[in-house]
């Protein structure tokens, strides 16, 4: 009895000191196993009497329910440790900041574009797209521009290597592509990337044009003003927008003009459009020229009408005060941020 005793204070006190599941199942080799501490004593019970057997035998096994017992609340004890200590490594701290996400926004020059779109849609324009890979034909020779003019020559105009085909210098051939395959009227506008070998604050070697034409029976010089007046005040939401027409040239119009626009550059920080004493030249345009309407397949004695050409990134610059052009592709967010984009 005393012995069997100490075997259950034994026990008491190592289980007290079991902390995971291998101590436990040593533990439980050492009460329970075959050479445990019980067994010796079970081992006893063949030399006793019938009585005394039954009574150590009792006694034996009131031991074991216990050690028994007590095993396997402490395996449970464990597996609930072990479930508290993975939860708490697991857990989500629901007070951090959360990462958030940025959102897509649409770019200032495709902006530009839409509103472009929009205010010349709204004066009866369609739009029409073309090729960004031009041949000669479309970009320059239907245009009037010929060999030796020196937007032909290699440092300004991008050549195929092996192919025939350059990218186009300009949206004109869109123009071409469209008289060709339609007959007055025709009130186009066409607008995308045209391509240029020249890289500073002012150039970049892909940039975007906005250039409209209008063929018909009666046009005149009068509606390409009206036309051009129109469409810069909207742009500008400047009211009476004081213009400047410079005669100028362009091989596929004549007359040709270049149209300044009154400008304010007194406060270094700003460009004010429509204040102020000086002049900013925005657009070219002009009546366009009976060679190019001969060419395709037009009869200028007909027919005549104008064109213009605007430079997208020149708008945006001027509209949202951007210094450097190359900003406008460098794609970095941090730019876009500053100015709202
Ligand atoms: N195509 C000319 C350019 O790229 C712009 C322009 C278009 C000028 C139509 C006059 C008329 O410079």
């Amino acid at each position: 009895m005393s012995q069997l005793n100490s075997i259950n204070e034994l026990f008491v006190s190592e289980l007290s000191n079991v902390s995971n599941f291998t101590e436990l199942f040593n533990l439980k080799a050492k009460f329970l196993g075959k050479k445990s501490l019980l067994v010796e004593q079970m081992a006893k019970l063949g030399a006793l009497t019938p009585e005394e057997k039954k009574q150590l035998g009792l006694e034996i096994n009131t031991v074991r329910e216990y050690i028994l017992k007590n095993l396997s609340e402490k395996q449970k004890e464990l597996e609930e440790l072990e479930l508290v200590q993975k939860l708490n490594a697991q857990s989500i701290d629901i007070t951090l900041p959360g990462r958030g996400f940025t959102r897509g926004r649409i770019h200032p020059i495709t902006n530009t574009i839409n509103e472009l779109k929009n205010i010349f849609v709204r004066m009866g324009f369609s739009h029409v797209e073309g090729p960004e890979i031009e041949d000669d034909w479309h970009n320059f020779t239907a245009l009037n521009i010929n060999e030796s003019h020196p937007a032909r020559q290699m440092h300004d105009t991008f050549y195929m290597q092996n192919v025939e085909g350059l990218l186009r210098t300009h949206t004109s051939g869109v123009q071409i592509r469209y008289m060709e395959k339609n007959q007055p009227p025709i009130r186009i506008i066409s607008s995308g990337r045209v391509y240029r070998s020249d890289y500073d604050a002012t150039h970049t070697p892909m940039f975007h044009q906005l250039e409209g034409l209008v063929i018909g029976e009666e046009i005149n010089f009068g509606h390409l003003k009206g036309c051009i007046a129109q469409f810069l005040k909207e742009f500008f939401r400047v009211n009476a927008l004081p213009m400047r027409w410079r005669s100028s040239y362009f091989p596929f119009t004549e007359p040709s003009a270049e149209i300044d626009i009154k400008c304010d550059r007194s406060t270094k920080k700003e460009i004010r459009i429509g204040e102020g004493n000086d002049w900013l030249e925005i657009l070219g345009c002009g009546m366009v020229h009976e060679k190019v309407l001969k060419n395709v397949g037009i009869d200028p004695m007909k027919y005549q009408g104008f064109a213009f050409g605007v430079g997208i990134e020149r708008l945006t610059m001027l509209k949202h005060n951007i210094p450097d052009l190359r900003t406008l592709f460098e794609g970095d967010m941090r730019w876009h941020e500053i100015y709202g984009f």
